[in-house]
């Protein structure tokens, strides 16, 4: 009976490995993904695994209202820079109508289907969702309807795209659009799109802004094309800080280090998703939002950002950067070039070190290969006047670090390094100023007490 067992696993996993692997990232790719559900044969592949959200633009009020246009070179620039799907945020609850048949406008159709040809022609996975459409948060009832068509619309309009097009149902599903009336209009709508797409890819989240936390009360159809989504902006105090949109905005100044207790935050909440998903049934995880608003300073927000995608990584789940070129931009749209520290944190297998410095300029940090050395030099040791800061000593270094002189060290790179250079005031200049100054009072007091008497 244990032999037949044994004979039975090893033939199982003979079946199931060749499926699973035909279905993952090329040779090249350091991990690998399937975002494939295993469990049946309709299930079709992608080969996602890099993603960045074009955002402000198609959900803004108007295209441009937020301050970004989607412009055609936008996708060579993002495929070019090692992307290979984008997510296109799309605001359609303002572009049709409000009354049945809730006809989407032609002309809006026009332009999303200019955007998708651009992306699909720079061979992206391009998803498409229903994003900021807020009245249907507030009012699901109401909404429930429109929101059915919307996605009938638009389900048959790219019915005969190629399946690298993915649907998403719906951004961040949130207030009184709860578990039960959540679960009960995606199965309505997942549905409504089979009837023209059977085998499209459809991206499902939870609710709570489609927060790990609720995964759990998630339903999903019986549908082997469906990927699940969920958003990361863990610490929220971190990555949103000073934003406009959130109420009250958290304070700004606070820095992502990435102590243990801070990293531990990070992989305790991936491994919630993680863990979900095994237990039913393999489900495809997707993170379809992370990012550091600019707010933050840039050496946290690439420590963090560089950090998230690592263990997303590790965990063989495809992420997706918000986003391109707005408020969190990976890519300034001004001077035309991508934030190198943000690009290198989601694209480079290599490591970032950093110096936090109250003073002073340092050189060496940047980005370093695994197992090489870093060489950090406090360029000026002391400045200021007239209590200069004098630099003392590195804080966080390790026994394989080799102090070179008291203002240099060469770092040994094993992962993301950070330390920190400790400066301490010096008022030995204070001190000499102020005893000159008495020594000259009193010679000055002598000398005219002298001539008074002379007189
Ligand atoms: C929202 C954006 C927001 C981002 C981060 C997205 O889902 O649509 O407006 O900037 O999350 O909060």
């Amino acid at each position: 009976m244990q032999r037949f067992k044994i004979v039975f696993v090893i033939l199982i996993s003979l079946c199931i490995i060749p499926t699973g692997f035909a279905n993952t990232f090329g040779e090249d790719s350091p991990t690998r993904f399937t975002l494939t559900n295993q469990s049946g044969s309709a299930a079709t592949s992608l080969r996602m695994r890099r993603g960045i959200n074009i955002g402000n633009a198609l959900e803004a009020p108007q295209e441009g209202a937020w301050g970004v246009y989607i412009e055609d070179e936008y996708f060579r620039i993002i495929k070019e820079a090692g992307f290979d799907t984008v997510r296109i945020p799309i605001r359609w609850s303002v572009h049709a109508e409000s009354y049945p048949p809730y006809r989407i406008y032609e002309d809006f159709f026009q332009r999303v289907d200019h955007v998708v040809s651009k992306a699909l022609e720079q061979n992206l996975i391009t998803i498409i969702n229903i994003h900021h459409y807020e009245e249907i948060m507030y009012n699901p009832e109401y909404h429930r309807e429109r929101f059915i068509a919307i996605w009938r619309q638009i389900a048959e309009h790219y019915k005969d795209y190629p399946e690298t097009l993915c649907f998403e149902l719906l951004n961040e599903p949130s207030y009184n659009l709860v578990d039960r009336i959540w679960n009960e209009l995606v199965a309505e709508t997942v549905r409504v799109i089979r009837e023209s797409n059977p085998t499209r890819k459809i991206i499902i989240g939870p609710t709570r802004w489609n927060s790990v936390y609720k995964l759990e009360a998630l339903k999903l159809p019986e549908d082997e094309n469906i990927i699940v989504t969920f958003h990361f902006y863990t610490p929220f105090e971190f990555t949103h800080q000073g934003a406009e949109w959130v109420s009250p905005s958290p304070p700004t100044g606070k820095k992502w280090i990435g102590t243990e207790d801070e990293k531990k935050q990070i992989r305790d909440e991936l491994d919630i998703a993680v863990k979900w998903a095994g237990k039913h049934g393999n489900i495809t995880l997707f993170m379809g939002e992370f990012g550091a608003y600019g707010k933050a300073d840039m050496d946290s927000r690439i420590r963090w950002t560089s950090f998230v995608v690592k263990e997303a990584e590790k965990r063989n789940i495809a992420w997706c950067y918000w986003e391109f070129c707005s408020g969190f931009g990976a890519y300034d749209p001004v001077t035309k070039k991508w934030r190198e520290g943000l690009l290198n944190a989601l694209t480079s297998s290599k490591h970032y070190v950093s110096v936090e410095t109250d003073g002073g300029s340092i050189l060496g940090a940047g980005w370093y290969e695994e197992g090489s050395y870093a060489t950090i030099r406090v360029v000026e040791t002391s400045i200021g006047f007239p209590v200069p800061s004098i630099f003392d000593h590195f804080e966080g270094l390790r026994p394989e670090d080799r102090l070179i002189d008291i203002s240099v060290v060469e770092l040994y790179v094993d992962g993301p390094r950070v330390i920190k250079a400790v400066w301490r005031k010096d008022y030995t200049l204070l001190l000499v100023i102020v005893v000159t100054m008495c020594i000259i009072a009193v010679a000055a007091a002598f000398l005219y007490r002298s001539r008074i008497k002379a007189k």
